[in-house]
Parts: structure tokens; sequence; C-alpha cells
């Protein structure tokens, strides 16, 4: 019979081996297990609590749907409420479109993550209405998101491009959720809501031109490509008397995975500007086109 010191030293000896031998395939791929998470191209979700058939939706899916099709990449936008100091999810405006709150939102993303143990998901929120960030620090904890939550281990100074963790390190030690805000982040009040502009540029958006032909740095104003990440916004609008909607008839070209304006098509351009591929491109309506297929075909999987 095996005495219980013996037992308890096996079982930790097994769980000290675990992250090791834990995952085959990480975010649906054994080939992204080894890669540094600033060497994967993953498409996302732009705006993407905006669900509907409204002409200012963005989606289709929702969030569990879009994390369901494969999309590791979720991005929304936050607004003060009209009435209180709770963080909606409003689209321009809190009387335009309100999705609910952020800490609902987050916590379907707890709950997706929750229940896919071999997955990272990436979050951006823009802080539309300057909120301190220590609010949006206490809604991740109210969500339960701050556990999976990634700190840098050169928190708070920025985490040099190379010198993030696999996918298979974030999910060993269990940080699957890293998280970005583009305005107001400050790693010395929450460590893991990450600054988007130290780490990113972005190429313009609101693009109108179906080709997708500019990859040129938009945000941070005249930043260098050197040493950040970079997010292509590759979602379509149309100007309808002047106001931007969402492109709903073109996304299935402009998601496809090869042809004029498509994933292909823009990362191939912006692969010959920078020497290498974008680690993000954000879509609007996820469901159309062949996304994760052009994702796979970027990484070469
Ligand atoms: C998301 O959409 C699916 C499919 O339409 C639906 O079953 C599910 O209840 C929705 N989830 C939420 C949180 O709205
Ligand atoms: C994993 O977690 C340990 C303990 O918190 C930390 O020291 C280490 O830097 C983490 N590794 C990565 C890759 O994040
Ligand atoms: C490309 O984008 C950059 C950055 O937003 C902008 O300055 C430039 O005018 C754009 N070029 C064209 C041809 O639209
Ligand atoms: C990852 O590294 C390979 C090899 O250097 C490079 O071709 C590719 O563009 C990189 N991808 C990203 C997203 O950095």
């Amino acid at each position: 019979m095996l005495s219980s010191s013996i037992l308890t030293g096996l079982v930790l000896g097994m769980a000290s081996i675990m992250p090791a031998i834990a995952q085959s395939a990480c975010n649906g791929q054994s080939a992204y297990c080894d890669r540094k998470y600033s060497n994967v191209t993953q498409v996302g979700a732009h705006d993407s609590p905006f669900v509907g058939l409204l002409l200012s939706d963005n989606q289709n899916l929702n969030v569990t749907g879009q994390l369901d099709l494969g999309v590791r990449f979720l991005q929304g936008q936050t607004h003060k409420s009209l009435v209180d100091d709770t963080i909606l999810l409003c689209h321009t405006s809190c009387l335009l479109e309100d999705a609910g709150t952020l800490e609902s939102y987050l916590a379907t993303v707890k709950t997706w993550l929750d229940s896919n143990p071999d997955e990272v998901v990436t979050l951006l929120l823009t802080n539309d209405d300057s909120l301190p960030v220590a609010q949006f620090g206490d809604v991740f904890t109210s969500a339960g998101l701050k556990d999976y939550a990634f700190v840098p281990s050169s928190s708070p100074s920025t985490l040099a491009i190379d010198a993030w963790p696999t996918l298979r390190e974030l999910i060993g030690n269990g940080t699957r959720l890293v998280a970005f805000l583009d305005y107001g982040a400050d790693a010395s009040t929450v460590p893991y809501i990450l600054d988007e502009f130290a780490y990113f540029f972005e190429t313009p958006y609101d693009v109108t031109d179906a080709t997708f032909s500019n990859c040129s740095i938009d945000r941070p104003a005249g930043a260098s490509a050197t040493g950040r990440m970079y997010i292509v916004n590759h979602f379509l609008d149309v100007d309808i008397l002047g106001i931007l909607i969402p492109d709903r008839e073109r996304a299935p070209e402009t998601n496809a995975v090869s042809g004029s304006g498509s994933i292909g098509a823009q990362s191939d351009l912006c692969e010959s500007m920078y020497g290498r591929l974008p680690n993000f491109l954000l879509l609007d309506f996820v469901d159309q086109g062949e996304p994760i297929a052009a994702q796979s075909a970027l990484n070469g999987v």
C-alpha cells in the first residue's frame, strides 16, 4: 500500500511536469504552442459586442459565437453609463447602441475560457470616456478575469517584442487572457491592463477603400514600427451620406483568404513594408469570408 506521503509526492511531481506536457494544441494548432505570442498572426472581431442587424452593428455572432468560430482577439468600445459609473459597451454613444455592461461581457469571456483550457484570448478595449484604469481593474476582478490575466515579467516596464512567452507558457501558467487598453493604462496601478500603444502600432481605421491599399502607421502618430507588434484595421466601411457604416455586403470578399482587398492581400502588403506579418487583423462580420483559413495560411499551418 502506498503511503499518503508517497502519493502526495507523486501527485505533486506530476503537477510540476504538467505544464510541459499538457497542451498538444494551443489556440487550435500544435504549431502555435512553441511560437512566441508576439510571432503569431491572429484575426480579431472588431466591435465584438455590437451584434445584430442594425446599420451600426459590426458582427452577426455574439462573443461566444466568435470564440467558438476560432477568433481569439476581441475588441470592444467602452463608455461611461449615462446614469452612473458603470462601464458599458456602447457604439459611439450609449444613446445610439448600448450592448450592456463590461462586467457581463467579461463574465462571458471567462465562462468560455473556463471550458476551453488550451486557448489564449486577447482583449483590446477602448477607453472612450477616459475612465480611470482602476475602475477597469475593479470590473476585471468582479468578472473573475483578473486571475487569468497575463502580467509581463518586465512589469511595470513594457515587455520587449522578442521577450514574449510562447502560447504554451501562457497556457501552462494559467495566464490565458492578454488585455490591452488604448488610452489610460497604467501598469503601476493595474499591472495586467497593458498599454496598447506601447506594444502596438495600428494601420488606419474607418477605411472605405475596398482594396485596403494602405498599411501605413496611423497611431501612435509618428511612431516607429521597430519594437512594436501591429494591428491591421481590416474592416471596411461604406460612406452613406457622410455616415460611415460597416460594409456588410462586401464582407465575404474583405474577409477572404486571397484576392483583391482580402485578408491575405493586405497582410502581404503590410509584410512587404515591415518585413513581418501583422500580429492582429481586426474584422467586421467574422462569420463572413474565411478568416480562420486566412489566419492558418498566414501562419503557415
Ligand atoms: C449567443 O448566441 C447563441 C447562438 O445564437 C445563443 O445560443 C446564446 O444564448 C448567445 N449567448 C449570449 C450570451 O447571448
Ligand atoms: C509564470 O509564472 C511565474 C510565477 O508567477 C512567473 O515567475 C513567470 O514569469 C511566468 N512565466 C511566464 C512565461 O509568464
Ligand atoms: C495612409 O495612411 C496614413 C496614416 O493614416 C495617412 O497619413 C496617409 O494619408 C494614407 N495614405 C493614403 C494614400 O490614403
Ligand atoms: C514570425 O516569424 C516569422 C519568421 O521570422 C516571420 O516570417 C513572420 O512574419 C513572423 N510573424 C509575426 C506575426 O511576427
